[in-house]
């Protein structure tokens, strides 16, 4: 990032969302010199984004454990039990999609509150539902909330952090998402016995009250503000987030990139130019969950149970620990290597070792015969055993690759005039793929058995590796604008794909 950091301190996208490092320098700004950031705002800019992390992190995880005690009070069949588990990345998805134009048009912090809003009624409505289908209305609107935020709330941040925070905050995004797993986990944890899937589901209405009151005191986006001719604020905004530093030529450089992003629009992002980039996000985008994360985080505990752990209580204890835990150390592993070793060889070791471990697990549920997912085996088992240490050896290997660096590559890929749109269509279709698994898994597994449908996930992985070698290239240390020519110099992709 320090070269990136040290060059840029604009602006960001044309209305889609995050950007984690800057693009000033595409339209020719003068050197920014680095500075200290002292400014309070900033600091509760990242209490913003993490909070937004926690919520998509903890609607994530929290449904894995609350699943049967909402089987058991509402005697729902595998169908709607799928419907319940994965319409809140419905929901997300369309979050996601309208989120981009509705933060261009109420503004990046106003549209943070209207998810945190959304997200809390729907938390309520899931908490008092008095049947299935009023707790399924519940989700969608939890799952739009998120979908709303998750674009939003790193838009806001990327455009109030100076550029040489901006690769961070993404991580800090990511890190607050496992974290939110986590924090879901445990609540499922302590919640196991006694059906309180009720508590479980309506606590996540505290992080949307403390992202609101997080919010409320501080100013939108100066990238905003100049999109909607507020000069007066967008400089009152940047001298919040950096006191005692000249702006002028911060402002001038959004103010220039604004009248470039003009340019831009849908026709731009499908243009031929830019198809490889887009293919290659949208790609990626894709695989992060065909190669089965989710499948995992939701279905945990009945994972646990097909695998000999029979109590519900040591379904939430392996759960916990062997996901959730894992999955946040993991992802610090990401944040101290990807600048250092590059996106490639972590994302080619990470999808080797997820497809691996994702060829055991399977193996073990053909040796375990025919059980099926929510039908435990009597008492843990040796198979349960290594089913849980490949587990941990999948989550691991994805929180240190697919996970943050899937999420890094789309962001730096695209040239900034197109970068918002591209981005939200990147982001769409991970939420469709995200969709896509959660709603299929049970019937998957039902059809093709756990062992087949973790060879599938396995497959993918496989097709994660060949393309990454064949087609991703490197852009570790390479700023914004190198990346953007690399596209046009076909000489240039093929030495940064091998670059031996
Ligand atoms: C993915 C999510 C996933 C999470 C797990 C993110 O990068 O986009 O779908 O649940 O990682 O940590």
């Amino acid at each position: 990032m320090g070269e990136i950091d040290a060059r840029l301190e604009a602006g960001t996208d044309g209305g889609g969302v995050t950007v984690p490092s800057g693009s000033g320098g595409t339209i020719g700004t003068p050197e920014a010199p680095r500075r200290r950031v002292t400014g309070i705002y900033l600091l509760a800019v990242g209490v913003v984004i993490m909070l937004a992390g926690l919520l998509f992190g903890y609607d994530q995880g929290v449904i894995s454990g609350a699943l049967t005690g909402i089987q058991k009070q509402f005697s729902v069949g595998t169908f709607l039990l799928e419907v319940i588990t994965s319409w809140v990345t419905l929901g997300a998805m369309a979050g996601a999609l309208v989120a981009g134009s509705l933060a261009d048009r109420l503004g990046r912090r106003l549209t943070i509150v209207v998810a945190a809003v959304l997200f809390i009624a729907g938390a309520l409505i899931e908490a008092l539902a008095p049947g299935a289908y009023v707790l399924v209305v519940g989700r969608l609107l939890v799952g739009f909330g998120v979908g709303v935020a998750s674009v939003a709330a790193p838009l806001y941040a990327a455009e109030l952090a100076p550029a040489r925070l901006r690769g961070r905050m993404v991580s800090l995004y990511q890190l607050a998402i496992t974290i939110g797993i986590f924090a879901a986990y445990f609540a499922d944890y302590l919640l196991t016995d006694g059906n309180r899937w009720r508590v479980m589901l309506g606590i996540s209405a505290i992080p949307g009250v403390l992202l609101v009151l997080a919010i409320v005191p501080l100013p939108d986006s100066p990238r905003w503000y100049v999109k909607v001719g507020r000069h007066e604020q967008a400089k009152g905004a940047l001298q919040k987030v950096e006191p005692g530093v000249d702006v002028t030529d911060e402002l001038q450089t959004m103010e220039d990139l604004n009248a470039k992003e003009a340019a831009g629009g849908w026709r731009a992002v499908f243009a031929p130019a830019w198809r490889r980039p887009l293919v290659t996000a949208i790609t990626l985008a894709v695989l992060q969950q065909f190669t089965g994360i989710n499948a995992i985080i939701y279905y945990a505990d009945k994972i646990f149970a097909a695998a000999g752990f029979a109590s519900p209580a040591s379904q939430s204890l392996a759960t916990l620990w062997a996901i959730g835990a894992v999955n946040v150390v993991a992802t610090f592993g990401a944040v101290a290597w990807v600048d250092r070793f590059g996106r490639r060889p972590l994302l080619l070791i990470g999808s080797a070792g997820m497809g691996v471990s994702l060829i055991v697990v399977g193996a073990m549920f053909e040796r375990m015969g025919t059980a099926s997912a929510g039908h435990a085996p009597s008492g843990a088992t040796t198979n349960g055993t290594i089913t849980l240490v490949a587990l941990i050896v999948f989550i691991a290997s994805f929180a240190f690759s697919l996970g943050p660096v899937v999420w890094t590559i789309i962001n730096e890929v695209f040239p900034s005039h197109i970068r918002g749109r591209a981005v939200a269509v990147a982001t769409a279709a991970n939420w469709f793929a995200a969709w896509l698994v959660a709603q299929f898994f049970l019937s998957l597994v039902d059809l093709i058995t756990e062992a087949g449908t973790f060879w599938l996930f396995a497959g993918f992985c496989a097709v994660t590796f060949i393309f990454v070698r064949r087609f991703v290239p490197e852009t570790k240390g390479k700023s914004l604008e190198e990346v953007e020519v690399l596209w046009g110099d076909p000489s240039a992709i093929r030495r940064a794909i091998s670059p031996h």
